[in-house]
C-alpha cells in the first residue's frame, strides 16, 4: 500500500478521489464487513428476497437472531446480495454456497461552472444545439452518489418546473437538518446509507442527504444545476453557473461521510440497489478506490440505466485508470480555455506570472511585499528549524513524482509552509492544473523556468523580498485547449488490458459549482465527471430508447482529437505529449456532434455477462473471461494488448441518421500494425440498417512491442464516426515493460 502514503488523506477535502484502506482490523476471529452477491433477484417481492438472505446467513451464523445482528445492507431491487460483518471463517463458508457469485471484504474509501458549458458550445443561443433539442434534460431524473446536496442552493431552485416523474418511485428520507420540506421538484429523491460508517465519521457529519463536504453539491450542480446569474469564486471566474442539463431532476444517495468524505463498497451497492428501484435515468459517481464492486453497475446498466464513473486523479502515470468495466463511461478530465493569471513582483522589479485562485479578501490586507525563501522540495525535513513566520516559501515539486500525481503532491508542501508559519507559497511545478485556494495563505503554482528566475533572485540577494497580486480571470480562444489535465488518471486498464479505458475527456481542471450557499472551485475527474452526466441526460432525453451502449458510442465516435485551430489535443504530464487514447478515449467531448452520430456501436447489455468478474488481478471462479477478449465487445474502440498473429475482430453499427447513407471506411493503422476492413462501404437504406464489418489487424513485424495508436472512421461526406484503435505486438504472452 505504498502509493497510498498519508500525504492523500490530506487532498480529500478538497480535491476527491479515493483510496482504500481495509474496513476494519483482520485479526483472527475479529468481524469485518463483507459484500455477499447473488446474482439476479430470484424471489419477485423484496421482503422474500431478504427472507432468502437471511435463510444463508442465518445456515452459517447458526440462528435468524445472529443473522439479523449481523445483516448491514440488503440488496433486493436491481440484484440480490447482502452487506454483513463477517469473520473470515464466515466468509469463506458463505462462498461455499452454490447460489454465492462471490463474497468480498468491502472496502472503506473516499470521494475523490460558468465557462465550461460555454467552451463546449452549449449556450441557450444556439436553438439547434444538444441543449434545446435535449429539452435541457426535462424529466430526465439523475441520481448522483456523493456526499449528499446543499438543498438551498441556488442551483436547486425548483421555479417553473413540473410535477415529479409520475414512474419516479424513490423516497425523501428525513434526517439530521433534512425533512421532507428539503425535497422539491428539482431534488425529488434522497436517501442516506451510514450503516457500516464508522462512528467518529458520522459523528462530525449531519445525519442525513445533507452535504457537509461540499463535493456531492458540487457534482450535482455540474450535472443539472438551474440557471445561476453572477456566481463565481470571490470574483474570479464569473459568470452564469448552471448544470449541463439545468431542468433535469436530481436523486440524491449519500454514502461518504465525515471531513474525510469516506464510504465502503457495502454503501455504494446499497445506493446502486435502490438507485435501480427508484427509476433513475443516468447515475453520477464521481467516486473511486472500491474494490470490484462493477456487479453493481453492471445491474444497472442491464435496466437501461448508463453509468458515468470518474477515472481516478492518479495521473499521469500509466495505468493508474479506476472503475473501467466495459457497461460504464469512465471518464478522463481535461483543462478548458480558462486560465488564472497571478503576477508576482520580485524586489528587483522582475515580474512573474503564475496561477492561483488568490483572491483578495474584504477583510485581508492589501498585496504586500513579504520576505521570501528557498524551501527546497518543502518536506517537513526541508523546513524544520525554519522561522517561516509571515514569509512567502519557494517550493519544487519533485523532479520525479511518479506515483504521486501533482493534486497529491501539491498539499504537502502547502501543509509544511502552514505548520511552520508561512505567509505565502509559490510552488514552482510542470502543470497548473487543478488549483487550490488555500484558505489564510497566498499560493500560487510557477513554471518550472520561472521557478529558477525566482532561485536565482533568492540566492543573489540578501533580503529577497515578492508580492502576490490577487489573480484575474482569462478565457478564450488564445489559451491553447483542450488539454488532457496532468492529474487524469491513464490507461491501459489494468483490470481490463483488452479494451480502452479511460472512454472520453471532459472539463475537469479549476472548475465552478455550487458548494453550500456559495460557489467554489474544484478539479479532479470527480468535477468531469457530471459534465459527461449532464449530456448523457440530454442524450437520454433527445433519444429516449437508446441503450447506454448506444449513448456512450455517440459521444466516442464524435469526440474531437484536435483543437478549433486544428491541432492535436495534448496530454499534460511528464512529458507533456500528444493525446492517445489511453488519455483520453475517444478524444474529448463534443455535444452537438453527440447528438447526431450517424451511426452507432450498440451492445446488447446480457452479452456483458461473458465478462463478468474477469479482472486481470482478480479472476473469480464465475469469470468467462477465457471463451471471449474484451475486444470483441462492440465497443466503439478496439485494443489488442497481445498481437502475435493477424486477428479478425467484427463491429456491426446501426445507422441512427439519413435513412440513406453510403459511408466509407478511412484507416489509420497504429504504426507497426496493418488494419483492414472488409466492406469498407456500407451502404444503409430503408431495409438495412445495421451492418456488420470485419476487421483485420496484422502485426507487420516479429517484435516484443510497445503500444501503438489509430483509428476507423466512417465517412458519409457529412458525419465522421470514429472509433480508436490500440494495439501491441508481442511474441511472448508475458510482459514486464508496459508503459
Ligand atoms: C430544509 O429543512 C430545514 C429544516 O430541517 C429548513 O430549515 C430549510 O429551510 C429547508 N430547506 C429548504 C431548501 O427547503
Ligand atoms: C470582516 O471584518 C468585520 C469587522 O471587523 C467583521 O465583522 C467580519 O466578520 C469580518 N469578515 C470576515 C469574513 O472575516
Ligand atoms: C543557489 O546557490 C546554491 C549555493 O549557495 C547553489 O547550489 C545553487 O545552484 C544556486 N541556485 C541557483 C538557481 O542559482
Ligand atoms: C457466463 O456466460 C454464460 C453464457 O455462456 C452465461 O450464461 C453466464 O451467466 C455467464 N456467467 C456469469 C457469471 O454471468
Amino acid at each position: 500500500m505504498g502509493l497510498y502514503s498519508s500525504s492523500r488523506a490530506l487532498l480529500a477535502s478538497t480535491l476527491m478521489l479515493c483510496f482504500c484502506i481495509l474496513f476494519l482490523g483482520v485479526h483472527g476471529g475479529s468481524r469485518r464487513l463483507y459484500v455477499v452477491y447473488l446474482g439476479d433477484v430470484k424471489h419477485g417481492h423484496p421482503d422474500d428476497v431478504i427472507a432468502s438472505h437471511h435463510d444463508i446467513l442465518s445456515n452459517v451464523l447458526g440462528s435468524m437472531e445472529d443473522s439479523l445482528d449481523s445483516m448491514i445492507h440488503n440488496y433486493k431491487h436491481g440484484f440480490s446480495g447482502f452487506a454483513a460483518m463477517l469473520t473470515e471463517d464466515q466468509a469463506k463458508q458463505l462462498a461455499e454456497f452454490p447460489e454465492v457469485i462471490s463474497v468480498k471484504p468491502s472496502r472503506r474509501c473516499r470521494a475523490t461552472t460558468t465557462r465550461s458549458w460555454d467552451f463546449l458550445d452549449m449556450s441557450y443561443q444556439m436553438p439547434n444545439d444538444l441543449l434545446n433539442k435535449g429539452r435541457y434534460g426535462e424529466d430526465v431524473i439523475i441520481g448522483v452518489i456523493d456526499t449528499g446536496i446543499w438543498p438551498e442552493s441556488r442551483s436547486f431552485s425548483d421555479e417553473g418546473y413540473g410535477p415529479v416523474p409520475l414512474r419516479w418511485k424513490g423516497v425523501c428520507q428525513v434526517g439530521q437538518a433534512w425533512d421532507s420540506n428539503n425535497c422539491s421538484r428539482k431534488i425529488i429523491g434522497a436517501r442516506f446509507y451510514s450503516a457500516g460508517v464508522p462512528e467518529e465519521e458520522l459523528k462530525v457529519d449531519y445525519l442525513s442527504a445533507r452535504d457537509l463536504d461540499g463535493h456531492g453539491t458540487h457534482v450535482a450542480s455540474t450535472a443539472a444545476g438551474s440557471v445561476v446569474e453572477g456566481a463565481s469564486f470571490h470574483g474570479l471566474a464569473a459568470g452564469v453557473a448552471r448544470g449541463g442539463a439545468p431542468h433535469a431532476r436530481i436523486a440524491v444517495y449519500k454514502i461518504l461521510w465525515g471531513r474525510d468524505a469516506g464510504g465502503n463498497d457495502a454503501a455504494l451497492l446499497a445506493a446502486i440497489d435502490d438507485a435501480i428501484h427508484d427509476g433513475v435515468d443516468v447515475l453520477s459517481l464521481s467516486v473511486g478506490g472500491f474494490s470490484d464492486n462493477s456487479f453493481g453497475a453492471l445491474h444497472a446498466v442491464q435496466k437501461g440505466i448508463t453509468v458515468v464513473y470518474a477515472a481516478g486523479n492518479d495521473g499521469p502515470s500509466p495505468q493508474t485508470v479506476e472503475n473501467t468495466s466495459p457497461w460504464v463511461i469512465t471518464v478522463a478530465a481535461s483543462k478548458m480555455d480558462r486560465s488564472f493569471p497571478t503576477v508576482i513582483t520580485l524586489g528587483n522589479k522582475q515580474k512573474i506570472v503564475g496561477q492561483s485562485l488568490y483572491y483578495q479578501g474584504k477583510n485581508s490586507s492589501r498585496s504586500i511585499f513579504r520576505s521570501l525563501e528557498n524551501g527546497g522540495l518543502c518536506t517537513a525535513d526541508d523546513l524544520n528549524g525554519k522561522d517561516l513566520k509571515g514569509k512567502t516559501v519557494l517550493c519544487a515539486s519533485p523532479n520525479s513524482p511518479m506515483g504521486d500525481g501533482p493534486l497529491l503532491v501539491f498539499p504537502q508542501a502547502l501543509r509544511n509552509v502552514r505548520n511552520g508559519g508561512g505567509s505565502g507559497l509559490i510552488f514552482v511545478q510542470y502543470t497548473t492544473d487543478g488549483l487550490t485556494a488555500c484558505e489564510g495563505i497566498t499560493c500560487v503554482i510557477v513554471d518550472i523556468d520561472y521557478g529558477k528566475k525566482i532561485k536565482e533572485y533568492i540566492n543573489t540577494t540578501s533580503s529577497p523580498i515578492a508580492r502576490i497580486e490577487p489573480a484575474r480571470s482569462i478565457t478564450g480562444k488564445e489559451i491553447l485547449a483542450p488539454k488532457v489535465a496532468a492529474f487524469s488518471s491513464r490507461g491501459p486498464s489494468p483490470d481490463y488490458a483488452d479494451i480502452i479505458k479511460p472512454d472520453i475527456a471532459a472539463p475537469g481542471a479549476n472548475i465552478l459549482a455550487a458548494q453550500g450557499n456559495s460557489y467554489a472551485i474544484k478539479s479532479g475527474t470527480s468535477m468531469a465527471t457530471p459534465h459527461v452526466t449532464g449530456i448523457i441526460a440530454l442524450l437520454k432525453s433527445l433519444h429516449p430508447n437508446w441503450s447506454p451502449a448506444a449513448l456512450k458510442s455517440a459521444i466516442v465516435t464524435t469526440a474531437s482529437v484536435t483543437d478549433e485551430h486544428d491541432m492535436p489535443i495534448l496530454a499534460e504530464g511528464l512529458p507533456r505529449k500528444i493525446a492517445d487514447p489511453f488519455d483520453y478515449g475517444g478524444g474529448h467531448i463534443n455535444p452537438n456532434r453527440a447528438a447526431d452520430p450517424g451511426l452507432i456501436y450498440d451492445i446488447d447489455p446480457n452479452v456483458y455477462n461473458y465478462f463478468f468478474g474477469c479482472t486481470a488481478t482478480k479472476t473469480s471462479a464465475s469469470c468467462n473471461k477465457t471463451s471471449i477478449p474484451g475486444y470483441l465487445l462492440n465497443l466503439p474502440s478496439i485494443s489488442v494488448p497481445y498481437l502475435r498473429y493477424p486477428i479478425s475482430v467484427s463491429r456491426t453499427v446501426t445507422n441512427v441518421g439519413e435513412v440513406d447513407a453510403v459511408y466509407h471506411a478511412a484507416i489509420e493503422s497504429p504504426a507497426g500494425v496493418k488494419i483492414e476492413v472488409e466492406p469498407s462501404v456500407l451502404v444503409f437504406n430503408a431495409a438495412n440498417k445495421i451492418h456488420t464489418f470485419q476487421v483485420k489487424i496484422s502485426p507487420m513485424w516479429r517484435l516484443q512491442g510497445d503500444y501503438t495508436f489509430g483509428s476507423i472512421t466512417w465517412y458519409n461526406g457529412k458525419k465522421t464516426v470514429r472509433i480508436p484503435v490500440a494495439a501491441r505486438i508481442t511474441i511472448h504472452d508475458f510482459f514486464a515493460d508496459v508503459a
